[in-house]
C-alpha cells in the first residue's frame, strides 16, 4: 500500500491509500467515527464504519492530538476539507494520547491566553493558524533565496559571536568567552551577539561583488512591543557599485518576487490566515513611493504626529504613514545622528544620509533598513568618532577603504516583520517557531 503526503491526495482518487498524521478533530455517531487527521502537508476526514471490527474498536478510542496510520479508499468530496475523504479500510493508533490535550479545540487563543499558548508552544505549534504562519515564512526564505541567487548574489555567512557593534551599543548582548575548562583565564576578550552580519558582508563583496547573509540576529530591546524580538532572523545582501536608487530599486524587485511567490503558492495558507489578498496584490506593481525622511515629518504633522523635524520615525509615526498607502513605501534621507555610523552622508546635505526604511502599508511599518555605505576614509573615521565607538575595533573595516574602496549599498530584512506584514498577523511573537523576548526565552 502506497503511504502518501496529503498534499499529493488528489492524484489518488478512488485508489487505496495509507497517510500517517495526527488527530485533531473526532466526531462519533455510535455506528460511525468521523477522525479530522493532518500530515503536516494537508487535511483530511476519514471515515470509519463499524464493520472494521478491531480497527474501528481501537479507533473509537483515539483521542485529540493521537498519532494514528489509517488506509482507506480516496473520495472526492468537495464539502470536505482538502476537498476529499478517507473511507478506512484498516487503521492503526501509533500514540494514544493521554485525554488532556493542554489546548482547546479552538486553538486561536480566543479560549486560552496568550502567556498560556506562549508557554505551551511546542504544543501549539500544531494549531492551523500557526502551521500557515510559519509555512509562509519558509516560502519568503526560498523566495530571498531565489531571487538574490538569480540576481548574481552568493549567500556568505557571517559570524555570530563578534567583537564589535553593527547598529549601536544599546542593544549588545554580551556574552562570556572564557572556555568553561579554562579556570586560570581571568579577562577575556569582549564578545556580543551578532546585531547584523552588514560590516562582514562590505568585506566580502570586495572578493565576491554580490553576497548576502541569513541567520540569528540578537538584540536586547528593552521595549515590549508587537515588533521587537530579542532574537530574530534577518538577511542582510550588500552589493557593489549599487548607490542608493539602485538599492531600493533591488529592494523593490524582491518585494515583488516574494510577495507574487507567496501570492501564488500560499493560497491555502492566506485564506486559513483569513488574510484579504488584496491588500498584498497592489504590492506586487511596484512603483513604490519613495519619500524623504523631510516629506514624511511634514506629512506626519499633518496627521496629527507630534514627531520633530530631526526626530526618528516612532512606530506609531510608522502605522499612521502606511496607512496611507497600498503598497509598501521608501523614507530616505533620515538626519545623521538617528541613523547608523556606516552610512554615506548625503552629497546635497551634509546633515543627513543616504539611507532608506522600506515601511510595509496597513500601518505595518518599518520592514527593511538600508543604505549607501560611507565609502571615504576620512569620513568614515570622522563617524566612527562622534558615535563615540572604539576605533581599534574598526581597523579592519576601515582597511576597506583603504584597499580598493568602491561605492557600495545593502540592505537587511528583517524576517519577521516580513511575515508579519504578509500573513497580516498584530503581534511579531507569532511569526517564529520560538520567539524570544526580554521576558520570554522558554520553552
Ligand atoms: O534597520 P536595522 O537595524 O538595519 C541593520 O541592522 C542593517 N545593518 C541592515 C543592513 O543594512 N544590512 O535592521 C534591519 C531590519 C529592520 O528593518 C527590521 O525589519 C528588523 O531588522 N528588526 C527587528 N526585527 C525584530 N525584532 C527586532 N528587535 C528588530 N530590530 C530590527
Ligand atoms: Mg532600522
Amino acid at each position: 500500500m502506497d503511504t502518501i503526503l496529503l498534499k499529493d491526495i488528489a492524484k489518488h482518487d478512488g485508489k487505496e491509500v495509507t497517510i500517517r498524521g495526527w488527530v485533531y478533530g473526532k466526531r462519533s455517531s455510535g455506528s460511525i467515527i468521523f477522525l479530522q487527521i493532518r500530515d503536516g502537508y494537508g487535511f483530511i476526514q476519514a471515515v470509519a464504519s463499524k464493520e472494521l471490527g478491531k480497527d474501528f474498536d481501537e479507533l473509537s478510542k483515539v483521542t485529540i492530538e493521537s498519532s494514528v496510520s489509517v488506509t482507506g479508499v480516496v473520495k472526492k468530496d468537495d464539502r470536505s476539507e482538502g476537498g476529499h475523504e478517507l473511507s478506512v479500510t484498516s487503521a492503526k493508533v501509533l500514540c494514544l494520547s493521554p485525554d488532556d490535550y493542554p489546548i482547546a479545540k479552538k486553538r486561536d487563543g480566543s479560549e486560552h491566553g496568550a502567556t498560556y499558548l506562549f508557554d505551551h508552544r511546542h504544543l501549539w505549534l500544531r494549531d492551523k493558524r500557526q502551521w500557515a504562519i510559519i509555512r509562509i515564512r519558509d516560502k519568503i526564505i526560498t523566495a530571498i533565496y531565489e531571487f538574490l541567487h538569480k540576481e548574481d548574489f552568493i549567500k556568505l555567512d557571517s559570524p555570530i559571536l563578534t567583537p564589535n557593534a553593527c547598529e549601536g551599543t544599546t542593544t549588545l548582548f554580551e556574552v562570556p568567552y572564557t572556555p568553561a575548562w579554562d579556570d586560570g583565564a581571568k579577562d577575556g576578550p569582549s564578545v556580543f551577539l551578532t546585531q547584523s552580519g552588514q560590516l562582514y558582508l562590505e568585506a566580502a563583496i570586495m572578493a565576491h561583488s554580490r553576497v548576502f547573509d541569513f541567520g540569528p540576529v540578537f538584540r536586547a530591546e528593552k521595549s515590549k512591543t508587537r515588533r521587537h524580538l530579542t532574537e530574530f532572523w534577518m538577511m542582510d545582501a550588500e552589493a557593489a557599485f549599487f548607490d542608493h536608487k539602485k538599492n531600493m530599486q533591488l529592494q523593490q524587485d524582491l518585494t515583488v518576487y516574494i510577495v507574487k511567490k507567496v501570492l501564488s503558492e500560499c493560497k491555502k495558507e492566506l485564506s486559513i490566515l483569513g488574510r484579504d489578498i488584496s491588500k498584498l496584490e497592489a504590492s506586487t506593481k511596484g512603483d513604490y513611493p519613495i519619500i524623504t525622511h523631510k516629506e514624511a515629518v511634514a506629512m506626519l504633522a499633518k496627521l496629527g504626529s507630534d514627531i520633530k523635524e530631526r526626530d526618528d520615525l516612532g512606530a506609531d509615526d510608522e502605522t499612521i504613514l502606511t496607512k496611507q498607502y497600498d503598497r509598501p513605501i521608501f523614507v530616505e534621507k533620515y538626519p545623521k545622528e538617528v541613523k547608523a555610523f556606516y552610512m554615506k552622508e548625503d552629497p546635497e546635505d551634509s546633515s543627513r544620509v543616504l539611507n532608506a526604511d522600506m515601511l510595509a502599508p496597513e500601518g505595518y511599518g518599518e520592514v527593511i533598513g538600508g543604505s549607501e555605505r560611507e565609502d571615504d576614509y576620512d569620513k568614515l573615521v570622522a563617524q566612527i568618532k562622534r558615535e563615540g565607538l572604539d576605533m581599534s575595533e574598526f581597523q579592519w573595516y576601515l582597511d576597506l577603504r583603504k584597499y580598493g574602496s568602491v561605492p557600495h549599498s545593502g540592505f537587511g530584512i528583517g524576517l519577521e516583520r516580513y511575515v508579519r506584514w504578509i500573513c497580516g498577523i498584530n503581534h511579531i511573537r507569532e511569526t517564529i517557531p520560538f520567539p524570544r523576548m526580554i521576558k520570554r526565552i522558554t520553552p
